[in-house]
């Protein structure tokens, strides 16, 4: 049993992206309920808030279902969740700085690491003050990322 929770900014664009693609691939994998998975933001600023419109469309467009509401991340979500992703570094930063724990600390990765054919240190950009390309982008990075994420869990469990 694995719990993993994306984190971005303001859990509008990127991290119910990857959640949503997740949920997918492990819908298409046979693996829909041996995993919890969700997403929040490390900004307040969106709370409450639907996915933006254009993260849903273009996800609509491969098949993959963007949904939710938007909330914050707080210092309980280190107890609930084994994975904690980040998009970027300022939101690695960001949890960082909420950790507690040794324990807290070592649940926080940057998604893209997860990506076995991409360079180290990686981010997903931040498409909201960018155009239709800007969420193309972010769907093929979370798709790639989310299929390193789901070998690591399968080699995982053996
Ligand atoms: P997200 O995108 O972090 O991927 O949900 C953003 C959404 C809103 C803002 C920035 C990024 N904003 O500045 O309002």
């Amino acid at each position: 049993m694995s719990r993993i929770c994306f984190v971005c900014l303001g859990n509008i664009c990127r991290s119910p992206t990857a959640e949503g693609v997740m949920r997918h691939m492990l819908q298409q994998a046979g693996k829909k309920n041996a995993i919890t998975i969700d997403s929040a933001g490390t900004s307040a600023h969106h709370v409450g808030e639907p996915p933006d419109r254009r993260a849903v469309a273009a996800a609509a467009r491969r098949g993959v279902d963007v949904s939710g509401t938007a909330r914050q991340f707080n210092a309980e979500d280190f107890q609930r969740f084994d994975y904690i992703l980040a998009m970027d570094r300022r939101n690695l930063e960001a949890l960082h700085q909420l950790a507690e724990t040794e324990a807290d600390h070592a649940r926080i990765r940057l998604f893209r690491d997860f990506d076995a054919d991409g360079a180290p240190g990686q981010e997903v950009p931040d498409p909201y003050y960018g155009g239709p390309n800007g969420f193309e982008e972010v769907l093929d990075i979370c798709q790639a990322a989310c299929n390193g994420l789901l070998d690591h869990l399968q080699q995982r469990a053996g």
